[in-house]
């Protein structure tokens, strides 16, 4: 069983990432995976103490050592943010910078991120190489939305965008390959 811990980076109510997240996890399921959200909107983490870097499980916050434990186990991540000033967001990074390298090591990352009018890459450029210091392997395809590939529905986004849609699905079976390959 293929566990996959996907880090949803907005804390918007209610949050394009978070939609893009939820169809990842989703399609994941149905390939038989174990996907777990964590959604740093409703589980906020303190910011990252330095003093825990190197052991992080004796954080004394329990949320602390959840998200720790929860990493340790996980085969594969997901990383999802919304575009903020080019690049991705500052709680996503407080998250990051709560888990360290053993966490990531040989470990596939899927990157997937929303802009505000355009479809950016910025933010998951920059976290390509942020997976890179974490020692993970952020995998080739990635998801780049903006709000017009959404329509609101009551209190969440869903997503409308046909090609991105497509492109979800083949993120998450080239998410699924790297996971099945690396954890042989
Ligand atoms: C602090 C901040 C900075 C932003 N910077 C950008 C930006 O540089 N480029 C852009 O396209 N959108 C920018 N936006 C718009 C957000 O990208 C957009 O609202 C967000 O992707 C919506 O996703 P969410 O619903 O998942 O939060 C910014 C929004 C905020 C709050």
């Amino acid at each position: 069983m293929i566990r996959v811990l996907l880090l949803s980076g907005s804390v918007a109510t209610p949050a394009h990432t978070h939609a893009l997240i939820e169809a990842v996890a989703a399609l994941l399921k149905q390939t038989g995976c174990e996907p777990i959200i964590w959604d740093l909107r409703e589980r906020p983490l303190p910011i990252a103490d330095p003093d825990y870097h190197y052991e992080p499980e004796r954080h004394p916050e329990q949320v602390v050592q959840e998200l720790v434990s929860l990493a340790k186990a996980a085969d594969a991540f997901v990383l999802g943010s919304p575009n903020y000033h080019n690049s991705y967001s500052g709680v996503l990074k407080n998250a990051l910078d709560t888990l360290n390298m053993d966490h990531f090591r040989d470990k596939p990352v899927g990157l997937v991120g929303n802009g505000g009018g355009l479809r950016s890459t910025q933010p998951l450029d920059h976290l390509r190489i942020v997976v890179r210091g974490l020692l993970g392997v952020a995998i080739p395809i990635q998801v780049a939305s903006c709000r017009h590939d959404f329509e609101r529905q009551a209190d969440k986004y869903v997503i409308t965008a046909d090609d991105l849609k497509q492109r979800i699905a083949a993120f998450t079976q080239q998410l699924v390959t790297y996971a099945v390959k690396l954890k042989a």
